[in-house]
């Protein structure tokens, strides 16, 4: 069988994942969980690639670029999820599988949060549990 692939995508602001309002989201570094999901590829001998970026045309190039080259997506967009109908069409243009994860709880926070233009296009999301849900994200797409 093919290993599988899967890409990590990051949107706006979490770069600095490990040092921002490490109260919201943590202090795990970005490198960190993306080394921690490269492990858990590895462990079930699939590739995973992580990128990230806090220009919003090239997450749109990557997620143009994944189709047909992935078997599963997980985006954290940061606020783009919030109103980013670009990305979202992207998600539906690459048809790969995708899973929506946030490390804060978005529902527990400010209105606008609430809101997530990406959701109804990806398999599911996962909110709250912090760099953990990376982590289940991954195990999930390495499953299915
Ligand atoms: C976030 C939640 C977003 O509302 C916020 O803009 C982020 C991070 C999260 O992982 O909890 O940048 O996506």
């Amino acid at each position: 069988m093919k290993a599988k692939r899967i890409l990590v995508i990051n949107g706006a602001n979490l770069n600095l994942t490990g040092t921002r309002e490490k109260e919201i989201y943590g202090s795990t570094t970005l490198a960190e969980i993306e080394s921690e999901l490269v492990r858990i590829g590895k462990e079930s001998g699939a590739e995973v690639t992580c990128f990230q970026s806090n220009i919003e045309g090239e997450i749109i190039n990557i997620l143009h670029s994944a189709r047909n080259n992935f078997d599963g997506i997980i985006i954290n967009a940061g606020a783009w999820s919030h109103y980013s109908y670009a990305i979202r069409d992207a998600i539906v243009a690459c048809g790969v599988k995708t899973v929506e994860v946030h490390m804060s709880n978005v529902f527990a926070r400010e209105e606008f949060r609430r809101t997530s233009v990406i959701a109804p296009v990806c398999v599911g999301s996962i909110v709250g549990l912090g760099a953990y849900g990376y982590y289940l994200a991954a195990k999930y797409l390495l499953e299915v």
